[in-house]
């Protein structure tokens, strides 16, 4: 009468599995549709004449790396050590050449320079090509800092101007 009392034990395992994983799978693709951003909210700069649509996934892999190695210095997107050089599009644009946009932060992330450009920052902010002396940075791949750097632009985005505005308070 009853089929499942008749299935052999490893079968009823592997259905345990399955069933276990279709339940993740759907609390995780509830939750991912909780914060679920705007099309436009998710759509950036990629160079200086090209925007792009990022997925949610890129969006999240990027804020975690934000959160794991550039928030310390970028709570909120101000700047812990120069205020007047924020993480806000304002002050992104204002740059020379201008950062806001994926390509442009990906370069400083590779070779960090002053706003005018004038003086390498590579001993003073965490980038790629000094791996060596910027631990948290050694792990960092082409995909990850188009992630963070996209991450950045989308804040500024959704949070406006509280994103890098305002006191500078951490
Ligand atoms: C140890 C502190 C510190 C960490 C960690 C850090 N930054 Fe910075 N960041 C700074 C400082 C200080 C400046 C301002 C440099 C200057 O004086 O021009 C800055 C400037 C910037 C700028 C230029 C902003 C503009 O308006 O031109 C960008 C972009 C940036 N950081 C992105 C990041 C990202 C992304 C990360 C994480 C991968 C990160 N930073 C990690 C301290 C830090």
């Amino acid at each position: 009468m009853n089929k499942m009392l008749g299935i052999d034990p490893l079968k009823k395992i592997i259905f345990g599995i399955t069933a276990f994983v279709l339940l993740f799978w759907q609390l995780n693709t509830g939750m991912a549709n909780a914060t679920e951003l705007r099309e436009s909210d998710r759509t950036v700069n990629l160079s200086e004449s090209e925007t792009v649509v990022l997925s949610d996934a890129q969006v999240a892999k990027g804020e975690r790396l934000f959160y794991s190695t550039c928030s310390q210095c970028h709570n909120s997107g101000r700047t812990k050590g120069n205020p007047n050089v924020s993480l806000s599009s304002y002050d992104l644009e204002g740059a020379d050449p201008r950062r806001d946009n994926i390509l442009a932060m990906v370069d400083f992330l590779k070779n960090p320079t002053s706003y005018d450009s004038e003086v390498d920052l590579e001993q003073l902010h965490p980038n790629t090509t000094r791996a060596d002396i910027w631990n948290i940075m050694r792990n960092y791949n082409e995909e990850d800092l188009q992630n963070v750097s996209g991450f950045v632009l989308v804040q500024a985005n959704v949070r406006g101007d509280y994103w890098g505005g305002g006191k500078e308070i951490n």
